[in-house]
């Protein structure tokens, strides 16, 4: 068999570097996607048809297509349209914030629709004016029950992340690529942001574990 994992040494500093470059988007992504997502979960719960038809239209087009080809749109397309040369990392943000906020919006529809009606009834007897109800009263009780989705939504864009690769943004996948064409042996370089991914994804179901069962302390 020819397995050579000496080989791939002095190459581990660059790889491992990846990880910091991969988290990088993926935490600026998850953070647009969420407030945008959050936005559209009110837009389609919420009593004004347009902004409704823009909501489900939105969630439909971006669910509906493959992320790939999402990001090649505004990483190469675009450009076109407006002469503006956009950087592989903002075109990633981009790219991944819109998709997942269709995503997060109907965990966070879901989430809303869960919490009892008595708390918005209660709420509404009491003259609690709708902005503050759902801010200080529907919202936090949704988001304790979607946190498992949410963390989900987190692992998915993280793996996901490695198609960033096809438009040059040095990744962790991009780089076992480098290195693979440095070395003429793609096998131990794969393997190894394989095990690297892996990690960041159990890292990530842990930190999630732990987080909900904090918030269950309160119940
Ligand atoms: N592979 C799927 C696609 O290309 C990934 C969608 C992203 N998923 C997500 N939960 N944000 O469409």
């Amino acid at each position: 068999m020819n397995l050579d994992f000496s080989q791939i040494v002095p190459y581990i500093p660059f790889m491992i570097e990846g990880i910091w470059v991969t988290l990088q988007f993926v935490l600026v992504a998850i953070l647009v996607g969420f407030v945008i997502g959050t936005l559209l979960a009110l837009c389609k719960i919420g009593s004004i048809k347009p902004l409704r038809w823009f909501a489900d239209a939105y969630t439909s087009m971006f669910r509906g297509t493959p992320l790939i080809l999402q990001l090649m749109i505004i990483y190469f397309a675009i450009p076109q349209l407006f002469a503006y040369d956009i950087s592989p990392f903002l075109s990633a943000i981009l790219a991944f914030g819109l998709n997942s906020s269709a995503y997060v919006s109907e965990i966070i529809r879901a989430g809303i629709l869960a919490v009892d009606k008595g708390q918005t009834e209660a709420a509404v007897a009491l003259g609690v004016p709708y902005r503050q109800m759902m801010i200080n009263i529907i919202l936090p009780q949704a988001l304790k029950n979607i946190l498992p989705a949410l963390m989900n939504e987190f692992i998915t864009l993280t793996k996901e992340s490695a198609i960033v690769s096809t438009i040059g943004y040095l990744d962790l996948m991009r780089r076992a690529q480098v290195v693979g064409a440095d070395l003429y042996r793609n096998f131990e370089p794969l393997l190894f942001v394989g095990i690297l991914y892996w990690s960041l994804v159990m890292v990530l179901s842990l930190l999630g574990r732990w987080v909900e069962r904090r918030l269950n302390v309160s119940d």
